[in-house]
């Protein structure tokens, strides 16, 4: 299928979604939208695809074809059942024929064995050591080193000085997360710079596939030391656990399958962080009502964030999905067929008006509460929540603790953001501190 004339990105980015509904109308007339672009958030495009149904087909980068799910009820229980794998080697006829060749995104999405790109018992060997190691415990002994760090990164905006403008996005959402994770998995300092090249060039649409093995190969090489040094003395940290874990399982993984873990978590945790403080602070700096509501105490840092995350999700889609089966969705009447590809579009079915009254409005008191799709659900909603959830509270916290002036210097929607139907957050945010 080809998009419109007139519809292609501008850079041929993975930015562009075009969609038609499942069947065509008869005598043709397909509709074709455009996807996230400069001019239109990931849940703009998410509502426009409703108005086609609650899983319309689109188009992705290299020509594959999905189903995006944009029904908040249907997205959960595709996420959840087993009729829909994440194993693309297993069930997804595309991947056989080449067609993650044709496109390096989709690839890089769905081309590593890992536990998000696994189902069933595969998966679930590939996610108990993640979860053994990401438990509440470690979210406790990483509390008063994600405050340092916090601290850290705020002294040093101190010096920037406070009456000029600075980009919270490079001088602050960023580092703090960067800094979290190294610490977390026991990485040297001096590797930060690695990581953080490897972690933004994974949702970088526009990476070619030099650029892109380059960061990949070093990270990795790094990896494999860190875990060769646990395989021989296991520390109290996130790689040590790993190691114990798998070790205990009874069913080992290889070094090359831990080093895949780790990249995953690196990958999954960094820039999902990173967009979800930025988003936050946003949020609250262009609300001073409900700003004032947390400031107050009388809604929970949580709350609001459970609401920045719903209205604007880091993450907007991951692909990707198959069914694992021809099947019905029963509730909906939608059919998928075998090996179909399907996009959970996070960043639609979190602005369901079905789901949630006026969805655009952030509310930190919502009716209903917030709860959304930002960290997934099912068999692989994201391990990290409550990780990412401490380590966010505290960074936004700390930051209006220290800079209780703090203005944005432009209008939200005059803001950059990510051009990406996947990453989603802002680029930059300049901020005037007082
Ligand atoms: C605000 C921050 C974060 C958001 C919004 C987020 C969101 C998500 C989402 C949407 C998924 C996919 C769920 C699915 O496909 O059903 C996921 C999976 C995952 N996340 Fe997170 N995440 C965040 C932070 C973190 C952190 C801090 C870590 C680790 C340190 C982490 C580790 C993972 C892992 C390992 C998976 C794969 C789990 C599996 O497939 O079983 N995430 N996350």
């Amino acid at each position: 299928m080809t998009l419109a004339p007139g519809h292609e990105s501008a850079d041929g980015s993975a930015a562009v979604l075009s969609a038609r509904p499942p069947s065509a109308p008869p005598g043709g007339g397909c509709p074709f939208l455009r996807g996230a672009t400069a001019a239109q958030t990931n849940g703009q495009e998410g509502q426009r695809l409703r108005a086609l149904g609650p899983a319309p087909v689109v188009e992705l980068p290299g020509a594959v074809q999905a189903r995006a799910v944009v029904d908040f009820a249907l997205a959960e229980r595709l996420s959840a059942g087993p009729q829909v794998s994440r194993d693309a080697a297993r069930h997804w006829p595309g991947d056989r024929e080449g067609a993650r060749s044709v496109d390096g995104v989709i690839a890089r999405w769905t081309g590593s064995h890992n536990a998000l790109n696994s189902y069933g018992d595969d998966h679930r060997e590939l996610r108990a050591p993640i979860a053994a190691a990401l438990t509440r415990r470690r979210v406790e002994a990483m509390t008063p080193v994600i405050e340092s760090i916090v601290q850290d990164v705020l002294d040093g905006l101190d010096g920037v000085g406070a009456e000029r403008n600075v980009d919270l996005v490079q001088s602050y959402a960023l580092p703090v997360p960067h800094e979290v994770i190294t610490r977390l998995l026991g990485v040297p300092a001096e590797h930060l710079t690695a990581f953080s090249a490897a972690a933004a060039g994974l949702f970088d649409a526009s990476a070619g596939a030099e650029e892109m093995a380059r960061s990949i190969g070093a990270v990795l090489a790094l990896l494999d030391q860190l875990v060769g040094g646990a395989r021989e003395h296991p520390g109290d940290n996130l790689v040590g656990d790993l190691v114990r874990a798998a070790d205990a399982s009874g069913n080992p993984l290889s070094d090359a399958a831990l080093r895949d873990q780790l990249m995953l978590i690196i990958v999954a945790g960094t820039e999902t962080t990173v967009h979800a403080i930025g988003t936050l602070l946003v949020h609250l700096l262009s609300h001073p009502d409900q700003l004032a509501l947390v400031t107050s105490g009388q809604v929970s840092m949580e709350d609001a964030l459970t609401e920045s995350l719903r209205l604007r999700p880091p993450i907007a889609s991951v692909p990707l999905r198959f069914a694992a089966w021809q099947f019905e969705d029963a509730r909906s009447g939608e059919q998928f067929g075998e090996g179909e590809p399907i996009l959970i579009h996070i960043a639609g079915a979190n602005l369901d008006p079905e789901r949630y009254e006026d969805p655009e409005r952030f509310d930190v008191r919502r009716e209903g509460g917030s709860r959304s799709l930002a960290f997934g659900y099912g068999p692989h909603v994201c391990p990290g929540a409550a990780l990412a959830t401490r380590e966010i509270v505290i960074a936004v916290t700390r930051f209006l603790e220290r800079y209780p002036h703090a203005r944005l210097a432009l209008a939200p929607e005059l803001l950059e953001q990510t051009a990406s139907f996947i990453s989603n957050g802002y680029t930059s945010i300049a901020v005037e501190l007082s």
